[in-house]
This record gives structure tokens, sequence and C-alpha cells, in this order.
């Protein structure tokens, strides 16, 4: 909070979510389109290697299926920011063409869409809110800050700044969000979490084209005092992480491609998935259990889980744990199949979109999980 600028309400340091806002991108990919794209790519590449492979000095690659992937992930479509490019065989990778330093970077304008639907429900002016934070999986550039410019597309007067915790970023930005107006540093912050990771997925792989999807999403968080009637107290957050390297991307400021290095796949999305499965699975579950037990909730009478969208088998598995039965979609609701893994977007994507049939009163999660490792959780109540 500005000092100059003393807020005629008394602030009671409780932070709430008072609204959140979608921006989803017009064109999406159909399970379909990918594989058919993909297979095409293996034939080219196939034929181009057909001597090597003749000779038994190299594999064929093989092809990708629209059932494994459904099957294997949950996943149907995705929605991307550059389709054409993506389905071209002789590029696979989104292009889209850099803009000048004068106009809004491709990341802020989606962030910003985002954001100015999350102010519009909550009724809340621009001019109101203190700061920003942009918390995503990968930013456009070093700096400046994509918040510092969405903060400045928007006409904010206070601060902002980026933070990167991969899927875990936006659960990370609302308990950073919270801890400003717990400590009364701030009334109301935008936590921004534009997730262009078509850019970081290795559309070549087979083992992972299909994971990925773009999107931006936004949550407001402000203190009780100003939100609107209608609104979700935050009863608690709680932060986990455990170094790991199943899930890695080494692009870096200090490997910038060069000939030698250009495309090299590590410098994009690798994981061990199975591995990935397996560990975050019984960490997350247990985080939630213990975070409900210290909260005094009783994790069954959780109305609603909004869980971090990366496998519709981890949730089952997660979901079963925490509720202690098998959960259906109205208790754990998927937004997998037409938005794919959107990285930290996902489990804001699922409270955005199946939130309002829940009644006043209330209790459900908003989970995150992901590299790093990384977890987050975010237990909230629907007041109004
Ligand atoms: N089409 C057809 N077959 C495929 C395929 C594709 N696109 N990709 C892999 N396969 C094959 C594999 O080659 C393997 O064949 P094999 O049994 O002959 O060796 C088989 O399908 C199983 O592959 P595997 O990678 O073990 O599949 P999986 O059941 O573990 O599913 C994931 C893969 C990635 C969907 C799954 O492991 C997962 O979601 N893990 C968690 C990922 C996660 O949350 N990551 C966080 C990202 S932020």
């Amino acid at each position: 909070m500005q000092e100059s600028q003393p807020s005629p309400i008394a602030l009671t340091g409780r932070p709430v979510i008072s609204a959140t806002g979608l921006f989803t991108p017009a064109e999406s990919i159909s399970n379909a389109e990918l594989v058919s794209s993909f297979n095409a790519f293996a034939d080219r590449h196939n034929a181009a290697h057909a001597e090597a492979i003749a000779a038994g000095e190299a594999e064929p690659l093989p092809y990708s299926s629209v059932e494994f992937i459904e099957k294997a992930s949950g996943i149907k479509s995705r929605h991307v920011m550059s389709k054409a490019p993506i389905l071209d065989p002789g590029t696979m990778c989104p292009r889209l063409p850099e803009r000048g330093n004068d106009e809004l970077s491709i990341m802020a304008e989606i962030g910003v869409a985002a954001a100015r639907q999350a102010l519009e429900r909550a009724g809340r002016s621009p001019q109101d809110v203190d700061a920003v934070l942009c918390a995503a999986s990968n930013m456009q550039r070093a700096y400046p800050a994509m918040a510092i410019e969405i903060q400045q597309a928007l006409g904010i007067d206070g601060f902002g700044f980026d933070m990167n915790v991969a899927c875990s970023s936006a659960t990370f930005g609302i308990q950073t969000a919270a801890d400003y107006i717990r400590a009364g540093n701030a009334r109301s912050v935008l936590v921004v979490s534009p997730e262009i990771t078509s850019g970081h997925l290795n559309w070549r792989d087979r083992d992972s084209h299909f994971i990925f999807g773009d999107v931006a999403t936004a949550v407001l968080v402000e203190d009780a005092a100003i939100a609107p009637s209608a609104h979700w107290d935050i009863l608690g957050t709680k932060l986990k992480t455990v170094f790991s390297n199943n899930i890695r991307n080494n692009f870096g400021f200090l490997n910038r491609a060069t000939p030698e290095t250009e495309g090299t796949p590590d410098k994009l999305f690798v994981q061990e998935g199975r591995k990935v499965f397996k560990e975050v699975v019984p960490m997350v579950a247990q985080m939630i259990l213990d975070e409900a037990k210290r909260l005094g909730i009783d994790p069954q009478t959780l109305r609603r889980l909004w869980l971090h969208q990366a496998n519709a088998g981890m949730n089952r598995l997660i979901a079963h744990k925490v509720l202690g039965h098998e959960a259906n979609e109205d208790e754990s609701p998927t937004v997998l199949d037409t938005y794919g893994n959107t990285s930290s977007a996902g489990s804001i994507i699922a409270f955005h979109q199946h939130r309002d049939d829940l009644a006043a009163g209330d209790t459900g999660l908003i989970c995150s999980f992901g590299a790093g490792y990384s977890a987050g959780t975010v237990f909230v109540r629907k007041i109004g």
C-alpha cells in the first residue's frame, strides 16, 4: 500500500480471492491433427535416413497415436497461439513474430487480457491494484520484467515482478500475494500467469509432443475489507519444493543457441514421465492431507478439488487419496481434455470454470504440482 494514499477502509490482513480471469487462444489442435503432422514428420525423417535405417545403423521414428495420447494423458486437444507452423512437419514449433520494443509483447498481451477480465469481474479499477506478479514457467525475455510491462499496460501504480516455479508458479504467486495482504503491504494484488508452453515443447518428441497448450489466467488476491461481497476466503496456503531432474529444461542465457546447439532437445522441456507420476502423486497427496489437518479441515468434506492439470490418471489417484473414494467429475473437474497441460495455469482454469455452482460455505482446494519438484496448496471457502 502506498503511504501517500491511505485506505479509508480498515484493512483486515485476511487475504481472499476476489475474482479470476481467463484468456483462451482462438486456435486449437486436436489429437488427430497433431498425430497426422507428427507422423508426416516421422515419414520424412525415415525417408531421409532410409539408408542408415536399412543398414541397421539408425532406428526409424515410430508413429504417434491418438489412442495412446488419450489413454495416457486424458488430453483430446490443446489451444495454441500459432497453430499452422506447429502442424507444419517442416517447422513443428510456434512462430510468433518478434515485436518492436514500443509494442506490447505477446506474453504481456495475453496476461493483460486475463487480468482485465479478473478486474472487471471484481468491479475493480486498475488504480485500486497495488502489485502485479507475473507467475509462469517461461518468461519471454530476461528483463524488464513481464509483470512491469503488464502493470504499465493496465495503468497500475505500484510494483511488479516475475516469478517462475514452473507448474506451481500460480499457487506460489497466490501465497506471495496473500502474504503481502497478511503483512499489510498491499490491499490488492494481481497474479497473472501467461503460459505460452507451446514454445518450450519439443513437438518432434513422440513421448511428449501431446502434452502442452497455451493460455493465460489471472487471480485477484485482496484484503477481505475491500473485496466484493461474493469472494473466496483463503483459509491457508502451503508450498513445498524438492529438487528433481525428472522435469527439466536447460534453456538459459548462458547457453545461447549456436549453429551447433540450435534445436538441442535439452534446451526444451524434457521429462521422465513415469518417474514424475510415481514420485509426485504420493508427495502431493500427503502434503494436502497434512495441510488439511493443520487447518482443521476434514479432507473428505472438501466439496471440490481444482487440481493441477497434467495427467488425468495422476489427478484420479491424488483425489482418491484425499477424498477417500474415487472422485467424480463434479468433485475433481478436468480441463485437460480441451486445454492440455497449461503448466501453472491449469488448476486456475479449473477453478475459473468450475466454481459458480458451489454454495456459500463450501470448501475446496486449488493445488498445483510439477517441475522442481514444486507443489502448492490453496484451501478456499466460498463467501456470499
Ligand atoms: N504414441 C504412441 N505410443 C507412444 C507415444 C505416442 N505419442 N509416446 C510414448 N509411446 C509409447 C512408448 O514408447 C512406450 O512404448 P513401450 O511400452 O513399447 O516402451 C509406451 O507408449 C508407454 O510409454 P510411457 O512414456 O511409459 O507412457 P506413460 O503411460 O508413462 O505416459 C505420460 C506418459 C507422459 C503421459 C505420463 O507418464 C505422465 O503424464 N506422467 C506425468 C507427467 C507430468 O505430470 N509431468 C509434468 C509436466 S509439467
